[in-house]
């Protein structure tokens, strides 16, 4: 099977063959690798370029800080950070910021496109923080990927202060299929109705859900109670 293909769909290149060769992969798996490659887990000269552009996913970014509204009060931790582009704009607000990314490469790219910003590679699933250890959280394009999102939203409850916000931008099922979420990383990534993903947020703990849906992308925003 010539892989080629597949890859320059997603504007992979030479590096990203040799990567997919050296992996020792059989072809049964080459979608999966690709999700990872392009977005689900990023490495590459490709990934790190999409990622730190300055206008990536910028509606979503611009959509969870106009939410959020930090400020020098606030100390913000954003799980999924990519290339870092939301940590420095958090930055930029006075805040104090944390990010977090699986990806090694993305982390690094994070480290220098957010210099003050503190970023540690980890997993959503298991956050490396103490309870109550934030005022806000946010998620831009990430949500879509977890497996479990359950035990993702019980641990950014779990590092969330009482009144503590969280801003989540996903893709809605609407976009399927479309540029916004094209195969083959639609069919490995989860897509919830509006009414899904506050339910979601509920189950975790959170009050005040709201879902904004702007043509296919939600902005869905919660906090956690006072006791
Ligand atoms: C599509 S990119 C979005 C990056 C950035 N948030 C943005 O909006 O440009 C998804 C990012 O989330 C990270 N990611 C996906 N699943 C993750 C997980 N379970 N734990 C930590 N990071 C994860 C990926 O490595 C990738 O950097």
């Amino acid at each position: 099977m010539d892989p080629m293909p597949l890859l320059a769909r997603f504007g992979l290149d030479d590096e990203d063959l040799a990567a997919w060769r050296a992996s020792g992969l059989s072809d049964a798996v080459i979608e999966d690798w690709l999700t990872d490659r392009v977005a689900r887990r990023p490495a590459g000269t490709r990934a790190r370029r999409v990622y730190g552009a300055d206008d990536v996913h910028d509606f979503a970014r611009r959509a969870i800080l106009d939410w959020l509204a930090l400020g020098p009060e606030d100390a913000l931790l954003e799980v999924g950070c990519g290339g870092g582009l939301l940590l420095r704009d958090a930055l930029a607000l006075g805040a104090r910021v944390t990010g977090i990314d699986h990806s090694q490469e993305m982390a690094e790219l994070a480290r220098e496109r957010a210099p003050g910003a503190e970023v540690l590679v980890a997993a959503a699933e298991e956050l490396p923080f103490a309870d109550q250890a934030f005022t806000a959280v946010a998620m831009s394009i990430v949500f879509f990927f977890f497996a479990r999102p359950l035990v993702v939203l019980g641990e950014t409850r779990r590092v969330l202060r009482p009144g503590g916000r969280l801003a989540i931008y996903t893709t809605a099922p609407e976009l399927r299929g479309t540029p916004a979420a094209p195969e083959p990383l639609a069919s490995r990534g989860h897509f919830y109705s509006d009414g899904e993903l506050a339910e979601l947020g509920r189950a975790a703990g959170f009050d005040d859900l709201t879902v904004e849906n702007r043509r296919g992308g939600q902005l869905m925003t919660g906090r956690v109670p006072f006791p």
